[in-house]
């Protein structure tokens, strides 16, 4: 079954409410006339999640909704998280986890990124995990090992038997927000390594989950990264704040 092409904004910590709406609203505008096939999400800051629902709803947008950060625990006394429950009742289907600023400003471990995953499969929530290396790593040619055991480490354990329910993102760190990207073919060799990985893991389905390539991801080098095999689309942080550019990015996927 060939896999369904994913572009993926990942708003980080931009937008407030109103912002997120109207940005919403624009992406709605711009996708009109439906996206060839694409499937289309967008992960705002939890604040504004509802309101982008609101939209998504309102003009039955093409678009479905994920948020950036999840804790595994059902409820309780863990004051400023969010549980899966939660981000399920204003719409979610997908959540970014083990994004690299994540795990370098926050101190989160693969440990807490295989128990992140495993909370949001059991929810039918679908995880876009996150990994890659930092350019130490890439300079020591070490990068397809590092990545190989974040998924993994993250990955153990996952109760999955359908290729939609996971999607990794292979973000290298020295390209994110760097306007660096790595070339079609650097995406292509990790890419590939983490669907052998996955095969290994997983069995068959493997070839259905969606591997993504993210870092300084933009219009002029889309078509290049979906091209190869094992890219299956994209996780864009930059250039989904500018609906025009993502929209555009959407359209080049086709
Ligand atoms: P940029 O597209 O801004 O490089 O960010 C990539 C990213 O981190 C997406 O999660």
């Amino acid at each position: 079954m060939p896999r369904t092409i994913l572009i993926a904004g990942n708003w980080k910590m931009n937008k407030n409410y109103g912002e997120g709406v109207d940005l919403a609203q624009q992406l709605a505008n711009e996708l009109a006339d439906g996206t060839n096939g694409v499937e289309v999400v967008v992960c705002p800051p939890f604040v504004d999640l509802k309101g982008v629902a609101g939209v998504i709803e309102f003009d039955d947008a093409p678009f479905g909704l994920g948020a950036q950060n999840v804790y595994w625990e059902k409820a309780g006394a863990y004051t400023g998280e969010t549980s899966r429950d939660m981000l399920d009742s204003v719409g979610c289907t997908y959540c970014i986890i083990g994004h690299s600023e994540r795990r370098d400003y926050f101190g989160e471990t693969d440990d807490d990124v295989n128990k992140k995953a495993k909370c949001l499969v059991e929810g039918n929530i679908t995880p876009i995990l996150c990994c890659g290396e930092s350019l130490e790593v890439r300079k020591a040619g070490k990068h397809v090992e590092h990545v190989v055991s974040q998924i993994k480490a993250d990955c153990a354990g996952l109760p999955i038997d359908r290729g939609d329910q996971l999607v990794i993102a292979y973000e290298p760190i020295w390209a994110i927000g760097t306007g660096e990207t790595a070339t079609a073919d650097d995406a292509e060799e990790v890419c590939k390594a983490i669907r052998d990985t996955l095969r290994d893991m997983f069995g068959a389905v493997a070839d259905e989950i969606r591997v993504l390539y993210g870092g300084s991801a933009k219009p002029g080098n889309i078509a290049g990264f979906v091209a190869e095999d094992d890219v299956d689309g994209a996780l864009v942080g930059g250039a989904s704040l500018v609906a025009g550019d993502f929209a555009e990015m959407v359209r080049k996927s086709a």
